[in-house]
C-alpha cells in the first residue's frame, strides 16, 4: 500500500522535474522500510548516488554505516531519503568536471511539496534531518539553525505528517570541521536515547 502510493508519488515528481528541466533528470528516490517508525532526510544525492542509484552510498554511505553503527539498529530497518532528489552540481572551471554543491532554495521548493507527500504517506514517529538544508525545509523556517537546534528534539507538522524532529549536523560536515565531532557524537547518544522513549 505504502508502496504503491510512494511509487506513483515518485512518477509524478520524475514527470514534473523531466517537464521542468526540459530533460531527462535523473533522480535518487528513498532507500529503507517504508514502515519505519524512522526517518532520515540528507541534503540531496551526489556523483555516487546518482552512479549507483540509491542514496547515501560511497563516502557518505560509509559516515552514515558509523552512525548506525552507534544507534546499535539495522540500516535496513530505516527509511532514507533526501530533501532534493536531483543532484546540484556546478562545473569546477580549472578541471572543467562537475563538482557536488548546496541545492539552492529554489531547488528545495520545487522539491519540498513532495517531501510533505512522502512523508504524509510514510508517518514518521521520528525524522532525523542530517545538516542544515532538511532542517529548515523540515521546520519551514529559514532561521532554523543546526548549530542552535543540533541534538534537541522537537515536535513538528509538516504537512498533515506530525513527528518528532530529532536535528543532527550532516555527517559530512564533521570531515570538514573536525571540532564538531565530539558534539556530534555526544548528540548521537542522545539520540540513542531518545529512541528507547519511542
Ligand atoms: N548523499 C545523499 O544521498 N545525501 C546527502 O545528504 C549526502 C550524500
Amino acid at each position: 500500500m505504502k508502496t504503491d502510493l510512494l511509487q506513483s508519488l515518485n512518477k509524478e515528481l520524475k514527470e514534473y522535474i523531466d517537464d521542468l528541466y526540459q530533460q531527462v533528470t535523473p533522480l535518487i528516490f528513498s532507500d529503507g522500510d517504508v514502515d519505519s517508525q524512522i526517518v532520515l532526510i540528507g541534503e540531496a544525492p551526489g556523483k555516487n548516488e546518482i552512479l549507483q542509484g540509491r542514496p547515501f552510498v560511497g563516502q557518505a554511505g560509509k559516515n552514515l554505516d558509523e552512525f548506525i553503527n552507534v544507534l546499535e539498529i539495522k540500516k535496513a530497518d530505516l527509511y532514507i531519503t533526501n530533501v532534493v532528489k536531483l543532484r546540484p552540481y556546478k562545473i569546477n572551471e580549472q578541471t572543467g568536471r562537475e563538482a557536488n554543491r548546496t541545492p539552492t532554495k529554489k531547488e528545495v521548493s520545487i522539491f519540498s511539496p513532495y517531501l510533505i507527500r512522502e512523508l504524509e504517506i510514510i508517518k514518521p514517529k521520528l525524522v532525523v534531518t542530517l545538516g542544515n538544508i532538511a532542517l529548515k525545509c523540515i521546520t519551514q523556517d529559514e532561521k532554523a539553525s543546526i548549530g542552535l537546534l543540533h541534538g534537541s528534539p522537537m515536535e513538528v507538522k509538516f504537512g498533515n505528517a506530525e513527528f518528532s524532529l530529532f536535528p543532527l549536523y550532516h555527517p559530512a560536515s564533521i570531515i570538514y570541521k573536525a571540532d564538531l565531532k565530539d558534539t556530534y557524537n555526544a548528540d548521537l547518544y542522545k539520540l540513542k536515547d531518545y529512541l528507547k522513549s519511542l
